[in-house]
């Protein structure tokens, strides 16, 4: 009876709490609301209702975002000075306390409903919608294939080698909505009027099945870049990359722009996979180390099979990297990593284990 009666309660708040979500999204009127940006250095007048993030998106100001504004990925935190309620539970998740002191709020889980006030950098400011076209889409492995967008409105980008652009898709079969993902730029900035993507196929992914198996050369596209903070800093020391899969992208990107611009550092990249049908870009990786001095490529297979004939590294792309630091001053090494999250947590533990320092490990999660 009384767990009938908890049921019946708990039943009836979800449907009230959806009637006042439907409510709330198609019969109130915010009506125009302003967003104060800077301190006032830019006003703009929008339709209360929307995200922080869409309302911005519609006056063409980006904040970061690579999951889409599903709430999942924490890209399009930004200072609310004024004007919103208080912290959401979607937004907990993502804040920590220091975030929380500050006024940090999730741009895609806040709305709009009346002027507000809100501070961002101004490199936001950079981030442009760009109309391109598709100009090659072709198979790097079994699962990742390169997209390439040639650029047609703006016809040029200025980004710094390891961003990434936020690409639109399209709706296809039984997806109705438009959704953004994050892919890293694999071109280097030198390749103004196009961008590179290494795409790998997520089963079920929303985004990857369209680039698979719905997008077609020539087709209309939609990216808004150049996104993020994973670039090349300045520094003396070695710089240490390590990738998996599509994570090769940023780190192609950052090498063909070394090729161009000479940094006098070695370099030495760890590249993991399972079987050789996992690997791809060694031609252009062994062209690299003829370009740029002092540079060594490392891929690694965990699962060689015995087709393979294998006679590279072996193991987890931690032994090789392990392998390589042990002994070795690591004091002025800097570590650029991308890939799955697993890999580079793991890889951060091998690196400050030994002695890198953790202000000199940077990467982009493909999470
Ligand atoms: C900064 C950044 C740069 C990125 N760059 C690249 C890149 O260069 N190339 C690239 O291929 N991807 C990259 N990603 C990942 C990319 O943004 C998408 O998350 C990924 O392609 C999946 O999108 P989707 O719409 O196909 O899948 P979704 O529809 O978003 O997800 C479908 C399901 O798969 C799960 N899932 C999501 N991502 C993964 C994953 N990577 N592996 C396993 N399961 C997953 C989800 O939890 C969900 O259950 C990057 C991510 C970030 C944050
Ligand atoms: S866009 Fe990913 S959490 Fe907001």
């Amino acid at each position: 009876m009384i767990v009938k009666a908890v049921f019946s309660v708990t039943a009836l708040s979800g449907v009230l709490a959806g009637l006042l979500v439907i409510a709330d999204k198609y019969l109130a009127d915010y009506g125009e609301c302003k967003i104060d940006i800077n301190d006032g250095s830019k006003t703009l007048k929008v339709k209360g209702g929307s995200s922080l993030l869409s309302s911005l998106a519609r006056e063409k100001i980006f904040l970061p975002s690579a999951c889409g504004g599903r709430g999942t990925c924490g890209y399009c935190k930004c200072k609310v000075t004024d004007g919103v309620g208080p912290l959401l539970p979607t937004e907990l998740p993502l804040l920590d306390e220091a975030e929380k002191a500050k006024q940090i709020r999730v741009g895609c889980q806040v709305k709009v409903k009346k002027d507000i006030k809100i501070v961002i950098p101004e490199e936001l400011f950079y981030i442009k919608e760009f109309q391109a076209e598709v100009e090659k889409l072709e198979d790097l492995t079994y699962d990742i294939k390169l997209l390439r967008m040639k650029l047609l409105d703006p016809t040029e980008i200025t980004f710094k080698a390891g961003q990434y652009a936020q690409l639109y898709t399209k709706p296809y079969g039984k997806v109705k909505d438009v959704v953004s993902r994050a892919y890293s730029m694999a071109s280097p900035p030198s390749t103004k009027n196009y961008i590179d993507l290494m795409v790998r196929l997520v089963p079920e992914g929303i985004c990857t099945t369209w680039v698979h198996q719905h997008l077609n050369v020539g087709e209309k596209v939609k990216v808004v870049a150049p996104v993020g903070d994973f670039y090349v800093r300045e520094g003396e020391g070695e710089m240490i990359m390590v990738a998996g899969g599509s994570g090769m992208a940023p780190l192609a990107s950052m090498l063909n722009d070394i090729a161009e611009h000479p940094v006098n550092r070695p370099i030495t990249y760890f590249f993991g996979a399972v079987t050789k049908r996992d690997l791809f870009y060694l031609d252009e990786m062994r062209e690299l180390e003829q370009r740029i001095p002092n540079f060594r490529f490392v891929p690694a297979l965990s699962k060689p099979a015995p087709e393979d004939e294998w006679q590279g590294e072996t193991g987890l792309i931690t032994a090789p990297l392990e392998n390589h630091l042990k002994g070795r001053d690591t004091s002025k090494v800097q570590a650029y990593m991308c890939g799955s999250p697993g890999m580079i947590n793991a890889c951060v533990n091998v690196l400050t284990k030994n002695g890198v320092d953790r202000k000199n490990i940077f990467f982009d999660p493909f999470a």
